[in-house]
């Protein structure tokens, strides 16, 4: 039998699921990629609006979304009329973005350290996953460079993905740097993974998808409004002929994003205030998580700027990010995720996520600076 199954798809679920599962229920959790609480109490409330409201319809959606749903998206971030598809959280969008562009043996270039699904979508696409490299900075901090994603852009490239603010290191773009790498590369689609951009401390968000056509912007309330299990994500893409090809294939893997989480959305949108307070007080809650967590820890690592993961190099006395891991999990009882996990240069770190209670980051910060 086994030869009769898509050999591009990987045998098991990623090393990064699997390290999480040996997560107890005492452990102090830093492995998590998702809020730090489940849905909150004024979305619940707006949602059981949605439901009881029978003026509303629960059948299938046109493919793209309910039209009013996308006219309240694309006001709210100004994009353009009618370039906006909803999705079953980012995760369908990139994938469906992948799968209207990519043949076989096309070649996609993703972020050194980056997250994982990346390499993997494009694989089971047939497609060749290849690597750039953030730059690597003394201090411990990673950035995009220009430089670095140029130089492995052959004639076979049809993507560019971008992940700012990044999984794991937090790493942020400038509108202008995606701009210059747009433009330095028109037929080359940019697909801009934006799910932390809304938990940005110090930028407001704006979809690179409004800078060049060739941009691609992938979206989702997974994070910024803790919806994780809704599975409700968007993607903006201006050109006409590249926006129809993805809405063809979201059709075929997805048919429509889940109208309840659609008309949950439209709701959202309506009541700004709590669209908008929702964002804030979730951005300030991570400031204060990522404040209290470095204020533990004490290091010379700079702050990341947005999110809720911080990439930490190990000890020095430590020979690899799996090893320390294992070690912080039987010593500490504290569950960090390998760097190795998300490529060769994040042999020698270890993602923290703060998305956890203020206590639990401290005792966490606290025993972890026992090791550096
Ligand atoms: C960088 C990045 N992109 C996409 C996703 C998928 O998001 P969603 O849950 O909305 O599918 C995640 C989830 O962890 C992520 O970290």
């Amino acid at each position: 039998m086994k030869n009769n199954f898509n050999l591009d798809i990987p045998h098991e679920i990623s090393a990064l699921r699997r390290f999480s599962a040996l997560a107890t229920p005492k452990c102090i959790n830093l492995g998590l990629g998702k809020p730090f609480e489940d849905m909150p109490n004024s979305l619940r409330t707006l949602a059981s609006q949605v439901i009881k409201n029978k003026n509303l319809a629960m059948d299938y959606s046109d493919n793209a979304g309910i039209v009013s749903v996308r006219t309240l998206l694309e006001q709210r971030y100004e994009l353009p009329s009618g370039s906006t598809i909803l999705t079953h959280g980012a995760q369908e969008a990139l994938f469906a973005a992948l799968m209207a562009i990519l043949n076989p043996g096309d070649e996609v270039l993703c972020p050194d350290p980056g997250f994982v699904a990346y390499e993997t979508m494009a694989q089971v696409l047939h497609a060749k996953a290849k690597t750039y490299l953030l730059q690597r900075h003394q201090n411990g901090a990673f950035s995009y460079c220009l430089e670095q994603i140029s130089k492995k852009v052959t004639k076979k490239t049809k993507v560019i993905i971008l992940n700012a603010p990044g999984n794991p290191t937090a790493s942020v773009v400038s509108k202008k740097f995606v701009k210059q790498l747009a433009n330095q590369f028109p037929h080359i689609t940019i697909l801009s993974d934006e799910v932390y951009a809304e938990l940005s401390f110090t930028q407001p968000y704006i979809p690179f998808a409004v800078a060049a056509k060739n941009i691609v912007s992938i979206n989702a309330f997974s994070k910024s409004h803790a919806l994780t299990g809704w599975r409700l994500g968007w993607l903006c893409a201006a050109d006409r002929s590249l926006y129809n090809r993805i809405l063809v294939a979201h059709q075929y893997v997805a048919t429509c994003a889940s109208v309840p989480a659609q008309h949950l959305l439209g709701a959202m949108l309506r009541h700004p205030t709590i669209f908008d307070s929702l964002k804030l007080q979730y951005r300030q809650a991570y400031l204060l998580r990522r404040d209290t967590f470095f204020n533990a820890f004490k290091t010379s690592v700079p702050k990341p700027e947005a999110g809720f993961f911080a990439f930490l190099p190990i000890p020095k006395t430590q020979s690899s990010s799996l090893g320390f891991a294992k070690k912080l999990l039987k010593e500490k009882n504290i569950l960090v995720i390998p760097g190795e996990f998300f490529g060769k240069q994040g042999q020698r770190f270890v993602r923290v996520s703060y998305a956890n209670s203020i206590e639990q980051l401290k005792l966490a910060g606290k025993k972890l600076a026992t090791y550096y």
